[in-house]
């Protein structure tokens, strides 16, 4: 189990936005996440259609030190969907930071609620803290809790001025931890048209130097669209830019974990690839993956689409390729054309014999 913190003290630079959709983006692929809205404003709540009704226990009430009846994890968290869930907050939290002013471990109290919670939290693969947009109470108590931490940068010459401070605070935390925080940057609400897009992107990177996601994520009003619903970008639009845009930064943000538990060689590149990349099944399609740095062109044919190759698109840097395809068979077989070639999909073990003597990748439908 993995916790990340999602930190930057500027408003704006999209922390709810990638705690919301990184957090159903890993969901997708089949993790289990807990989502922990740590800022009084509550847009992680409000942002997936949760309402709190008036005297319902929050994130406030399992960590205040002055509750004389503590409420359960149980009472407190919201089942969105099988293996995701959101320990929602609202303004009371805004109390917490002068309860505990004055007490020694103030910076603690999140950790220390994990720590008692420890078969809750084993139930989650990930849990995803959306901090507030400051370097508070609330926000120390994230970056001491957690594992990472992902840095959003909206590209403008303000978001710049902020870094060396979020830099300066992980350096202070890590002083006093065993492990030091992981670190991450990302860039978001990106406008590649604008000029100093480029230049911004090229001084984030000097900053971060390989911590910055390759992934970037782009503007979007798409993202406006879906918290206004209350939704995810996976559950709003699957297949739109932006939801592709979080994908990608869900697969990134797992390949990077897995480098950093179990080099390549140890764990099989192959077995990686194939619990990672085969088919996936969508709300109005499927996603198709293929992973291939030099290609220059892939292509994908199968029953459904009556073997018309239609063209993935190269969504990184490191060669990841992707189509998401409305599929209304049971079963089906694809083959990729990668440059001309045609093969069979490396991360999908089924596979058929076919009338020309070769052999098709086979997907059977659940
Ligand atoms: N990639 C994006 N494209 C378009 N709008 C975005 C994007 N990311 C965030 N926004 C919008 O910008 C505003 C601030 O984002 P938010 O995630 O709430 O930031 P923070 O949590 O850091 O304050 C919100 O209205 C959000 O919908
Ligand atoms: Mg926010």
């Amino acid at each position: 189990m993995r916790v990340i913190a999602i930190a930057n003290q500027k408003g704006g630079c999209g922390k709810t936005t990638t705690s919301i959709n990184l957090s159903a983006c890993l969901h997708f692929l089949q993790k289990r996440v807990l989502l922990v809205d740590l800022d009084p404003q509550g847009h992680s709540t409000c942002g997936l259609g949760i309402k709190i009704l008036k005297g319902a226990p929050t994130v406030y009430e399992l960590l205040s030190p002055v509750q004389a009846i503590p409420s359960s994890f149980g009472q407190v968290i919201r089942s969105l969907y099988p293996d995701f869930d959101l320990m929602p907050c609202n303004a009371s939290l805004n109390a917490l930071e002068e309860e505990c002013n004055f007490m020694p471990n103030h910076h603690l109290l999140l950790k220390d609620l994990f720590l008692r919670l420890e078969a809750d939290r084993r139930k989650y693969d990930f849990i995803v803290l959306d901090c507030p947009p400051n370097l508070g109470i609330l926000t120390w108590n994230a970056l001491n809790a957690a594992d990472e931490v992902i840095i959003p940068v909206e590209p403008s010459f303000f978001a710049l001025h902020g870094l060396g401070k979020i830099s300066e605070t992980i350096q202070v935390v890590n002083r006093s931890r065993q492990t030091p925080l992981g670190v991450h940057a990302l860039l978001t609400n990106f406008n590649s048209q604008l000029s100093f897009s480029q230049e911004i992107h090229d001084e984030v990177r000097a900053h971060f130097k390989d911590q910055l996601f390759r992934t970037i994520i782009h503007e979007d009003v798409m993202l406006k669209e879906t918290a206004a619903a209350g939704q995810s970008i996976a559950q709003y639009a699957p297949g739109s830019p932006a939801f592709q845009d979080y994908l990608n930064l869900a697969v990134e943000y797992l390949e990077r974990e897995w480098d950093r538990k179990l080099p390549a060689r140890e764990l099989g590149w192959e077995s990686v690839y194939k619990q990672h990349y085969g088919p996936k099944p969508m709300a109005d399609g499927i996603l198709f993956q293929f992973s291939n740095k030099t290609a220059s062109s892939v292509e994908i044919a199968g029953d459904f689409n009556h073997w018309v190759p239609e063209a993935l698109v190269r969504r990184s840097d490191d060669g990841l390729w992707q189509k998401v395809i409305h599929v209304d068979l049971k079963s089906f077989r694809y083959k990729f054309i990668v440059d001309g070639e045609w093969q069979v999909d490396p991360s999908q073990p089924l596979r058929k014999e076919n009338a020309y003597g070769g052999v098709d990748s086979y997907v059977e439908l659940a």
